[in-house]
């Protein structure tokens, strides 16, 4: 196991930059999920650590070791890929040695490590089966496996799950987090899935075009979100956006005034996005009034699309709201959970 550390870390494709120097230390032990959109450079950054792309600038630190002059196969890693590419030819037990094989274990040291791998990972039973005769998750596994029989210093997944659905996804996810509370082995796991990122992580970094937006625990970032787009990005159904005015009167957004927090006075006169999520209303006749434009019930809870002035929003409450489009309710937004952000970059104000 060993901390890995990223100081100013770049990379660049000829005169294109793609990620523009970032700063991230992770402890030893720690899971650590990059998360962000398509292209931000999630895949970059987890194969700059694994050695199978060159660092354009900074480095790369695993334990104590500068790694990026490194071959992939000195740094003592173990990654986990999207297409885990089991070889069809090949028994589990196999495909799990093989690159204990590679690097010349004995017969029986290489059989105690896939049993070992086999055990933890309910594989037992498998072992003499072919990749064909395997379910999704059964092959996702033997991915897992194969990783884990190296008993290396750092984990990286770059998507393990999305090939799977969505139901497989759930259970393999918990799967890994209990890998890892189990081996304890020091993990960076990237995903453009905000939900995995939210339950299996310790620590979350977002990522938007090669850089940084904030590097916080799931719940930090939720709360606390650093800039409208973290606040964007990180929940689900997403946090509502008003553009308008802090004024002394509340938030002055088209078609409606919402009440502010005290504190945000400081802030009167000034442009600015109102940012709620949507289990931050509450039903209450003394709220402001929402059009419903749409009625969702979920069973433990309705989610409903409304408009707020001129502007679309979505709650989510626990009461039914067996109402139709076109009626009015009043909601009141949690004065506690309400964020601010500056109209122009998105900083967070309050
Ligand atoms: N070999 C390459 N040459 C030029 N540009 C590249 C190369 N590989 C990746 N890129 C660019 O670098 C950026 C980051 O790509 P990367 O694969 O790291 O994104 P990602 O965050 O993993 O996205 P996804 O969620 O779609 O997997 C993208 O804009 C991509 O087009
Ligand atoms: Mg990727």
């Amino acid at each position: 196991m060993a901390e890995v550390t990223l100081s100013n870390v770049r990379k660049s494709y000829g005169a294109v930059d793609i990620i523009h120097g970032i700063d991230l230390g992770i402890s030893d032990g720690e899971f650590v999920v990059l998360v962000g959109p398509s292209g931000c450079g999630k895949s970059t950054l987890l194969r700059m650590v694994a050695g199978l792309e060159t660092i354009s600038g900074g480095e790369v630190r695993i334990g104590p070791r500068v790694v990026n002059d490194l071959d992939p196969k000195d740094r003592d890693i173990a990654m986990v890929f999207q297409n885990y590419a089991l070889y069809p030819h090949m028994t589990v037990a196999t495909n799990m040695g093989f690159s204990l094989e590679h690097r010349g274990g004995s017969k029986a040291e290489i059989a105690e490590r896939v049993k070992w791998a086999a055990d933890i990972l309910g594989l037992a039973p498998l072992l003499d089966r072919y990749p064909r005769q395997l379910s999704g998750g059964q092959r996702q596994r033997v991915a897992m496996g194969r990783a884990i029989v190296r008993n290396p210093q750092v984990f990286l997944f770059d998507e393990p799950l999305s090939n799977l659905d969505a139901k497989l996804r759930v259970v393999m996810r918990g799967e890994i987090k209990s890998l890892h509370q189990r081996l304890k082995t020091t993990t960076i796991y990237v995903t453009h899935d905000q939900v995995e990122a939210m339950t299996m992580a310790d620590k979350i970094v977002v990522l938007n075009g090669g850089r940084v937006e904030q590097i916080g625990a799931p719940l930090e970032l939720y709360d606390r979100p650093a800039n409208q787009f973290v606040a964007g990005f990180i929940g689900s159904p997403s946090m509502n956006f008003l553009n308008g005015t802090i004024t002394a009167e509340g938030f002055a957004a088209p078609g409606i005034v919402l009440p502010l927090p005290a504190a945000a006075q400081v802030h009167t006169g000034r442009k600015a996005v109102y940012g709620i999520r949507p289990e931050h209303f509450a039903l209450d006749e003394n709220g402001v009034p929402a059009e419903i434009i749409l009625v969702e019930p979920m069973g433990s809870e309705t989610q409903v699309t409304m408009k707020l002035g001129e502007t679309l929003a979505t709650g989510v409450f626990r009461e039914r709201v067996s109402l139709s489009p076109g009626a009015t309710i009043r909601v009141r937004p949690d004065l506690d959970n309400v964020h601010l952000f500056a109209a122009d970059g998105g900083q967070r104000l309050n």
